[in-house]
């Protein structure tokens, strides 16, 4: 397959960028009266997805989608639901749309369908959930379980933290669902603080059950609960594990029976959907993790059946190709406009800067064009009054995807009408701007003199002319949360299919922990003291710090 840089339809893209380059967003609009219904895109009866804000044409999009089948993208989404998609550097295949298909469905993985595997593991988390829920799997001296403590990082634990935070409404099973991943000992133990050992759950939640802040904190963590309970084999009460390391779970002491299983082809960004799914599962219900699962499935579909020119996972990736490599827009912000979402931007992240942030091809070979973006992020309106200033007036120009929900289950509605009109607004500013003769009309309107208004107009005037994507859903529940995240590990996918790079390994993030292992030896005085001298200096501060504390 052809790199992108030798796609004669980038030249011609940046050719036609040239062409366009004139035509600022207030005109596109003035010239296109019908072009929020050319650029809007549906999915189902629930969620809308409006492109119109963003700096292209019909002839750009027909064309990205004449560069996607260029690019095979279509026999690339049908190996993403079944046998071909590997993972070439680290020899696994990839097949997390498996995860949420329906019973009777079948993606096949070397001649087997796992779909009925993947329903069985699912059979038997709904069992585990419905003791815990019925109060039936008890703690030492033979209390229910009310709080869940989720021990993982990174994809074994954004995913589950962000939606068990997204959908809180949700959360009637009496169960507090509470997460530990970081290093930092301060984390477990204000997770700690919270919660009681006889009525604990921990689950530890790795992939490959070697991780070291998992093992750290569960290691920890059970060390807490022994010196409660004082009995090892109450252990097996408050320790469950989700991996695909059995003997490693073993050794920790964990019950075989214990332990829900996934699979080498689920990558760990995208495995809420199995058995790391359990703290979601706990939180709120089997039944709605389920309907997740559905609204998840319900995108594939959409994914897999929809023409490129109304495909929305497609046409955000497309998009983004466009602002990258030939806008030069590199930084992607997402503002959900609903405060269940924190952890949404922390979640995309991991999601795509983890799958795209690569610079070499699929083959090894050095690339020379812009690939993953820097993906950022906050809620609004909390953003507004801190960074989008710098979205507004700032030379560097940020793609904006605002997320918003036309209901919200709480009763204050002259909240929910600010916030919508907030996100709205932020919209409309970014795109339309404030002209310096609008500027001068408004401050002659109040009074000032032309000196005054000569002076004021600069700072007050703005460009506008900046991009946004806006998503809206009918509301923020199980099954639309379960769409809008496919849909992002569905741009992330294509993304990377027409960059030409493997979105599913992560070798960068290797060299870090190889290292860090290195200097807890040297932290600990045992070391071999080869360090560079930067290294070894902050080394030296540390340890005489560390020793004018014990003094
Ligand atoms: O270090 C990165 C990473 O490998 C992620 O890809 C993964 O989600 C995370 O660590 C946790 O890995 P595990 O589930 O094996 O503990």
């Amino acid at each position: 397959m052809k790199s992108l840089h030798q796609q004669s339809r980038i030249v011609a893209l940046q050719e036609l960028r040239l062409r366009e380059k004139a035509v600022g967003l207030s005109q596109r609009f003035a010239d296109d009266p019908a072009r929020f219904e050319r650029f809007c895109f549906s999915f189902g009866q629930h969620m809308r997805v409006d492109l119109s804000r963003q700096h292209w044409s019909a002839d750009v999009l027909a064309m990205l989608c004449d560069l996607a089948r260029d690019m095979e993208l279509l026999p690339a989404i049908e190996a993403l639901f079944g046998n071909n998609l590997f993972n070439h550097s680290e020899e696994r295949a990839v097949l997390h749309t498996a995860l949420r298909m329906p019973e009777g469905a079948i993606a096949e993985l070397n001649g087997l369908n796992v779909v009925p595997r993947v329903h069985e593991e699912l059979a038997r988390l709904r069992v585990f959930c419905e003791r815990v829920h019925a109060g039936d799997w008890r703690g030492f001296g033979g209390q229910p379980i009310t709080d869940v403590v989720n021990i993982g990082i990174g994809g074994s634990d954004l995913g589950p933290a962000m939606v068990v935070e997204a959908l809180a409404p949700y959360q009637d099973k009496g169960i507090r669902a509470h997460f530990v991943s970081n290093m930092d000992g301060a984390q477990l133990v204000s997770v700690l603080a919270e919660v009681e050992p006889a009525r604990t759950l921990f689950v530890v939640s790795s992939k490959t059950f070697t991780t070291d802040e998992t093992m750290t904190n569960a290691h920890a963590a059970r060390a807490w609960l022994l010196a409660a309970c004082g009995d090892r084999e109450q252990v097996k009460k408050h320790f469950v594990a989700v991996s695909t390391n059995a003997s490693a779970v073993q050794a920790f002491g964990i019950d075989p029976e214990h332990m829900f299983e996934f699979w080498s082809w689920v990558g760990g960004r995208f495995s809420l959907w199995s058995a790391i799914g359990l703290p979601i599962a706990l939180a709120l219900g089997f039944d709605r993790f389920e309907q997740l699962l559905a609204g998840a499935h319900e995108m594939d579909q959409h994914l897999r059946e929809t023409p490129f020119e109304r495909n929305i996972p497609v046409l955000l990736a497309l998009l983004s190709i466009w602002n990258i490599n030939v806008l030069g827009l590199s930084s992607e912000g997402v503002f959900p406009y609903s405060h269940h979402l924190k952890r949404f931007p922390a979640y995309l992240q991991q999601l795509n800067m983890e799958s795209n942030g690569k610079s070499v091809d699929s083959c090894g070979r050095p690339i020379t064009y812009s690939t993953g973006p820097l993906v950022w992020g906050e809620v609004g309106t909390n953003g507004q009054h801190a960074f989008f200033q710098l979205l507004h007036q700032g030379s560097l120009v940020v793609p904006a995807d605002f997320i918003g929900f036309a209901r919200t289950s709480y009763p204050y509605p002259e909240h929910q009408r600010k916030l919508l009109a907030n996100m709205l607004a932020q919209a409309q500013a970014l795109a339309f701007g404030k002209t310096r003769q609008q500027v001068e009309a408004e401050l002659e309107a109040e009074g000032l003199s032309a000196e005054e208004i000569a002076r004021l107009a600069p700072y007050k005037t703005m460009e506008g002319n900046r991009p946004s994507t806006t998503i809206l859903c009918d509301e923020l529940n199980p099954y639309n949360l379960g769409a809008l995240i496919a849909m992002y590990e569905h741009k992330t996918f294509v993304q990377g299919v027409l960059w030409n790079i493997n979105s599913f390994d992560q070798w960068g993030v290797e060299l870090g922990k190889k290292l860090a292992a290195q200097l807890v030896d040297e932290l600990a005085g045992i070391g071999n003291g080869q360090q560079d001298s930067a290294t070894q200096g902050l080394l030296q501060q540390i340890a005489s710090w560390q020793v004018k504390c014990k003094e």
